[in-house]
């Protein structure tokens, strides 16, 4: 602890080791919390407190210093792969939850592994379908991490293996456990793998608005293995690619030209884990890599959504109102958001007509949507942007749009004459499309696919 005083030292003593202060002196106390005192390994802090020297207030700043790592592996599940036994046979035992689905799928293999390193695993499936997206489930999973439960501790590292919906409420369930309980991710999904997996937004579903309460709360591990893609269906498989495009197109060229290249292939083969093709395994994993570093770059790096600046929200804007409102796969109605977004982003000079078709022919080119009639409700639009702004801060709508292949920069506000004029030259240039712009199996079920 140092203190630096503006008055008189004689306003200080110290009692016992404790520094007494005067409350008549304008004065600046730092701490550098001891070490040995640490709550958890995983976070640390620093702080400051200021006396004003009026006897009647003092300003206090904090830091709190988050340290994520994201690894990208092979057989997260093989005995012989020590990551996961490492953190766990120190604790005596792991606490997971584990997507309803995958527990079916991969249910032995995780038990297994624990088996097989002694460590005594105390498992809990949950169903985690996009309905399920409730405040109810996080309840339920803290029914499960709290006291009557598994009695978690602050300082034990929950394992959550599952695709996008079940690491945004079981994040959320470990951020309300004890205030902030760890987590280490496993995403099953191409969704969790490369965006919702190691994001620290954890969330629910309001009624309305997709997302709308949460907290931010990133994984302190997350484990990236694509063999869990063999089992997804070909249309999750497809889901999960628009976030990768997302990245392409706003922050990483050579990402887009890997998607031009191979994403047809990819989407086909699963990442190269279908039908022993592993001529793309390279490729595979420089397309997951490049998806995952350019998001957590940006997002990553400002954790607490401290500015707005994201080119990770691109298609991201409009979307979170549509999306329920039709029921749309999430990546299906994220390419819609990000192809009108193009379309908006030519009509405001903003980027040239080739990148706008190049974007459009990458979605296509993967069977995701471009175009839904909803777009044309402009009341609804004007609503998801309202939402929009004030989610953003009520600084700016601050939408990301496109200026090249590789780059964007963001739309403080967009009028509704000019939202009105992109939709329908968006309408114009999907409805020359044989299918109209709707892409495979852009409709949610109860099983995510239609
Ligand atoms: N927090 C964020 O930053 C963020 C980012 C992107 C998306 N999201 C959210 O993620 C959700 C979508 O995630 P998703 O696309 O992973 O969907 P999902 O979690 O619904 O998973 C899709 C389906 O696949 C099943 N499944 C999971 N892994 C499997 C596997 N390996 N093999 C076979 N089946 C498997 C699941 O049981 C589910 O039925 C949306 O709710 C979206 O809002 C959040």
């Amino acid at each position: 602890m140092s203190i630096v005083q503006a008055k008189p030292h004689s306003a200080t003593e110290a009692v016992n080791g404790n520094t007494l202060v005067s409350p008549n002196v304008k004065q600046f106390i730092e701490f550098d919390h001891p070490q040995k005192y640490r709550t958890s390994e995983w976070y640390t802090g620093h702080g400051k407190i200021a006396a004003q020297g009026d006897g009647r207030s003092f300003e206090i700043t904090a830091s709190y210093t988050l340290k994520a790592e994201v690894q990208v592996v092979d057989g997260i599940f093989e005995p012989s792969n020590p990551i996961l036994a490492d953190v766990y046979s120190r604790r005596g035992r792991c606490v997971a939850i584990v997507d309803q689905t995958v527990n079916e799928l991969y249910g032995e293999a995780i038990r297994g592994y624990f088996e097989a390193h002694n460590i005594p695993l105390k498992l809990m499936a949950c169903r985690a379908w996009e309905s399920d997206k409730t405040p109810e489930t996080v309840h339920r999973l803290l029914g499960f991490l709290g006291k009557d439960g598994c009695d978690v501790s602050r300082n034990e590292p929950v394992l959550v293996v599952g695709g996008g919906v079940l690491s945004d409420v079981a994040g959320l369930a470990c951020a309300l456990q004890h205030r902030r309980t760890p987590y280490i991710m496993i995403g099953t999904t191409v969704v969790a793998a490369i965006d919702a997996g190691p994001s620290p937004r954890t969330c629910t579903n309001g009624q309305q608005f997709k997302n709308s309460m949460g907290v931010y709360h990133p994984p302190v591990l997350t484990l990236v293995d694509r063999k869990f893609f063999a089992t997804l269906d070909t249309g999750h498989v497809r889901n999960g690619m628009a976030e990768i495009i997302k990245m392409a197109v706003t922050d990483d060229p050579i990402l887009f030209k890997l998607l031009e290249d191979y994403g047809p292939q990819l989407l086909e083969n699963h990442f190269a884990t279908l039908g022993g093709d592993n001529e793309l395994a390279d490729i595979a994993d420089e397309v997951i890599y490049r998806a995952l570093f350019s998001y957590m770059k940006h997002e990553g790096t400002n954790m607490f959504e401290t500015y707005q600046d994201r080119p990770h929200a691109y298609g991201h804007t409009w979307s979170p109102r549509f999306e329920p409102a039709v029921k749309l796969m999430h990546g299906h109605s994220v390419t819609i958001g990000m192809a009108f977004g193009a379309t908006l982003a030519q009509e405001m000079g903003w980027l040239n007509t080739e990148d706008r078709d190049r974007i459009i022919n990458l979605c296509r080119s993967l069977g995701l949507s471009v175009y839904h009639p909803i777009l044309e409700d402009l009341d609804l639009m004007l609503e998801g942007q309202k939402n929009m702004r004030r989610k953003r801060g009520e600084g700016g709508l601050w939408a990301p749009l496109p200026t090249g292949i590789g780059s964007c920069s963001y739309a403080q506000e967009v009028s509704s004459g000019l939202l009105q004029t992109a939709v329908e030259t968006h309408k114009e240039l999907c409805t020359a499309f044989s299918d109209e712009g709707k892409g495979q199996q852009m409709y949610l079920s109860d099983l995510g696919l239609e």
